[in-house]
């Protein structure tokens, strides 16, 4: 069974071919970083305008490097939510008018599904039920997930996803968007413990977090000793990532106890973390989980993972009509 999935909804246009859903044939991301990166985040204008130069040549390359044929294929994936309106628009246009021409059924997908089922593209991927930690630029939700399908919500942000404040505390520190690789490879020479940023929402018996208290402690520190350098500037970075490696994986871990899951997967862009990922393996060593990592690439956004979601929601039943329409907002 071979899917292409189209992903559109933020600042990658991507396309790939995977086969039986968990084989990707060819994998292809144009990144618009370089656009963005002067205005120090996506601007949403600029995505909707470049994701439509670049969607039918990425496509095209897609198709080419899998050695497959419009008519090839059973099914054709695209986001359709949550994501900017007019991004996603573009992606959502394009994977229609193929489908209509085509004469392939369509499936519209959630970005977090596609997330959380990045993981099958490994060779050692959980099957259901396991615990899903989807940590991105756009969210920061723990999903218990029973069956391929059915995701229930456990905890979630309060204000800012982690990836957010990693983009927003890198911008206060003079450091290039987006900020997680840059925060990363710089806390890699710093002292996680030179400063004590705080935790948010301590208590057990809340399973949420929060991170703009974490963004305003490290604002409040840049005010009070001024923009950092050198190893002051490491260890700012390394102290704020082990506050967010902490938080996340202390409540994962809760999470994991509450539901009595015993596989848990980290994904989305900050689950390339390298702190993130050490700590989790450390933490998810003692409690008895095991814990499914995807290798980097494949935790930032990707079409490969939206053609995984498509291709597994086509085997349940799912497909959508030629009316299908972008859903910004779209909750899992
Ligand atoms: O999943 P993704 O590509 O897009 C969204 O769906 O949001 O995630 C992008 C986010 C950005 O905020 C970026 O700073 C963060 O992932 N990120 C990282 C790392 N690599 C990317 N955060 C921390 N450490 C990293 N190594
Ligand atoms: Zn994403």
């Amino acid at each position: 069974m071979l899917c292409l999935g189209i992903e559109t909804s933020c600042d990658e246009t991507a396309a790939a071919v995977v086969r039986d859903g968990r084989v990707a044939l060819s994998d292809v991301v144009s990144t618009q970083i370089d656009i963005h990166r002067r205005w120090g985040g996506v601007i949403p204008e600029l995505a909707s305008r470049n994701h439509v130069l670049q969607v039918m040549p990425v496509i095209d390359e897609a198709l080419k490097r899998a050695q497959v044929w419009l008519g090839d294929l059973d099914v054709i994936a695209v986001t359709s939510g949550p994501g900017l309106q007019g991004a996603l628009l573009v992606g959502l246009q394009v994977a229609k008018s193929l489908s209509l021409a085509s004469g392939v059924p369509l499936v519209g997908v959630n970005h977090l599904e596609g997330h959380l089922l990045a993981i099958r593209l490994a060779a050692d991927a959980p099957e259901p039920p396991f615990l899903g930690l989807v940590v991105s630029g756009g969210h920061t939700t723990l999903y218990e997930v029973p069956a391929f399908g059915t995701y229930l919500k456990l905890g979630s942000t309060r204000d800012d996803a982690a990836g957010e404040a990693y983009d927003k505390v890198a911008r206060l520190l003079g450091l290039p968007y987006p900020g997680g690789q840059p925060i990363d490879e710089l806390a890699q020479q710093g002292d996680p413990k030179a400063i004590a940023f705080p935790r948010a929402l301590k208590s057990h018996e809340i399973l949420d977090w929060s991170f703009s208290g974490l963004k305003t402690a490290v604002l409040h520190h840049v005010q009070t000793h001024g923009l950092p350098t050198g190893q002051a500037l490491a260890d700012v970075c390394a102290s704020f990532q082990e506050a967010v490696a902490d938080a996340l994986t202390k409540k994962v871990m809760l999470g994991a106890k509450k539901a009595g899951a015993t596989q848990l997967v980290l994904c989305g862009g900050v689950a390339a973390n390298s702190r993130l990922r050490a700590l989790a393996q450390e933490r998810a060593d003692e409690a008895g989980l095991k814990l499914y990592l995807p290798p980097k690439r494949l935790c930032t956004d990707n079409g490969a993972m939206i053609a995984v979601a498509g291709a597994e929601a086509f085997r349940r039943g799912v497909r959508s009509e030629l009316s299908l329409n972008a859903e910004p907002s779209w909750r899992l």
